[in-house]
């Protein structure tokens, strides 16, 4: 069992995305008994609501679903909890390893696993540019459960 903490600012756009795509992915490939997935905000701005309409609309056009996530901020026990912590920004990454440095070997960019040259997944709260959001999830998710087969085998 993998257990995956993908994190970002507010746990309302990026991450819960990536949760529900990387599930999705995972579900497909007949994965899913292996894994556990959740999704956390660095920040407490927006604790308790629902992804943003974009994300919701983005997983949905690609076949996921983001029903029932709520957000949430990351706590301590979450770097005990979670083989990986999955960030979307450097700031996020930042954060995080401030909060745990000792955690350093599990927290990880997502674009660390893709091929793109980017290594930050946009941030579509201001511009709703989803589509680009929703590009790179998308390839990091590929790459990251490519690397986790990778690692098992
Ligand atoms: P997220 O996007 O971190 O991908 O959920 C944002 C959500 C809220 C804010 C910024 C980014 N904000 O400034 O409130």
């Amino acid at each position: 069992m993998q257990k995956v903490l993908f994190v970002c600012l507010g746990n309302i756009c990026r991450s819960p995305l990536a949760e529900g795509i990387f599930r999705k992915r995972v579900q497909d490939a007949g994965l899913a008994d292996q894994f556990e997935m959740d999704s956390a905000g660095t920040a407490s701005y927006h604790i308790g609501k629902a992804p943003s309409m974009g994300s919701q609309q983005m997983a949905i056009d690609h076949g996921a679903s983001l029903d029932g996530q709520r957000a949430r901020q990351v706590k301590a026990s979450d770097f005990d909890e979670f083989d990986w912590l999955i960030t979307m920004d450097q700031s996020n990454m930042n954060n995080l390893l401030r909060l745990s440095p000792t955690s350093a070997n599990k927290i990880r960019l997502l674009l660390d696993f893709s091929e793109e040259t980017q290594k930050e997944v946009h941030d579509p709260y201001f511009d709703n540019n989803y589509a680009m959001t929703y590009h790179q999830v998308e390839t990091g998710c590929r790459g990251f459960l490519a690397f986790l087969k990778s690692q098992a085998s």
